[in-house]
């Protein structure tokens, strides 16, 4: 890897499609800006399609040759998932690049998905893991597919108690988040030794983005008064930009070197920010025995098994 890899670095993206989740903001957003930008062709999923005929504009005007569509699809909706990855494959394209970005973090209360997933467990996770298992056909069908999961520093903390997957026994909104990010990395590098086993040539790796600035507190758990103010004022010493945040992300996603099942994040202090490099996620995330569970939970919660790779 480059000394401070950048975007400059991403190879040409011509004649790619890329799937990002959560396309209309933060990560996701810079994400599916610079896939476009070099050249890709990039759906951007967002559950509300004002919001991701906003953010489709403002790449626009950034990169007025893109080729983008807004494609409209709730991660906490299995429903929704499905109806998306019928569309996506009745189109016939194969699938290049898969971003599992959407997430929401640290709800103070415990809300249940439409399917009756706890939120951030059933959207950060067990949707990805019905949307990547959905479009299997479609990314094995690319000559050199990859998925990208995003997680988080947060992974640290993370259990996966699975008499207690949907904190119906007790929630705690850190707690759920830290989970559902650990899952987040033992599904990607389950996904990995699959993929392997099955002699494709899908890459998939998860990455975090250190600790960045986009609207993920105010979706969460919300910030006001002397907690704002902290943040505003401290923020821009610890915390990188949403485009910096975004760049584990694209050198998983584009670069020649990157290896599958590597984690990437930045290389800074803690991993709060900093150009990315290859980092070491906590015991906890390689587990084989319990990323193998995971996956069994995942298909009978979802009912999505992955062709091939099942
Ligand atoms: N920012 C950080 O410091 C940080 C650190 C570690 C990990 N992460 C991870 O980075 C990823 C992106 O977050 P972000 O920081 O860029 O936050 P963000 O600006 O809040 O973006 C989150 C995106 O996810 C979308 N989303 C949430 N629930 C969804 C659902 N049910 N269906 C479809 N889309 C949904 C949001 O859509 P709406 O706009 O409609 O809400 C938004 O587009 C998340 O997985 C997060 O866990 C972020």
């Amino acid at each position: 890897m480059a000394a401070k890899w950048t975007a400059a670095e991403i190879p040409s993206q011509a004649g790619k499609t890329a799937v990002v989740t959560g396309a209309n903001s933060g990560i996701g957003y810079q994400a599916a800006l610079e896939l476009a930008r070099h050249g890709a062709m990039v759906l951007l999923c967002c559950r509300s399609k004002a919001k991701g005929d906003a953010a489709m504009a403002k790449l626009l005007t950034a990169v007025p040759e893109a080729k983008v569509r807004v494609a409209v699809m709730d991660m906490a909706s299995l429903a929704s998932i499905r109806a998306f990855a019928e569309k996506f494959v009745a189109g016939g394209w194969a699938l290049d690049v898969l971003v599992n970005n959407a997430g929401v973090m640290a709800l103070p209360k415990r809300e249940l998905t439409e399917d009756g997933f706890e939120r951030q467990f059933g959207t950060n996770h067990l949707g990805h893991f019905a949307l990547t298992g959905l479009l299997m056909p479609q990314l094995l069908a690319a000559p050199a597919p990859r998925v990208v999961t995003v997680a988080s520093l947060a992974h640290r903390n993370g259990k996966i108690q699975f008499d207690n997957l949907q904190s119906e026994r007790k929630y705690v909104p850190w707690g759920a988040y830290s989970a559902s990010k650990l899952a987040n990395i033992l599904f990607a590098k389950e996904l990995q030794r699959r993929a392997t086993a099955a002699g494709t040539a899908l890459k998939s790796l998860p990455v975090h983005p250190g600790i960045s600035m986009t609207s993920i507190v105010e979706n969460g758990p919300g910030a006001k008064g002397l907690k704002l103010m902290v943040i505003n004022r401290l923020g821009p010493l610890v915390m990188q930009t949403d485009a910096a945040g975004a760049l584990p992300t694209l050198y998983a996603a584009t670069s020649p070197d990157a290896v599958g099942g590597e984690y990437i994040g930045p290389a800074g202090f803690m991993e709060f920010k900093g150009a990315p490099v290859v980092v070491q996620p906590r015991k906890n995330a390689l587990d084989e025995a319990v990323g193998r569970q995971l996956w069994t939970v995942s298909e009978q919660l979802t009912g999505v098994v992955y062709p091939v790779l099942g």
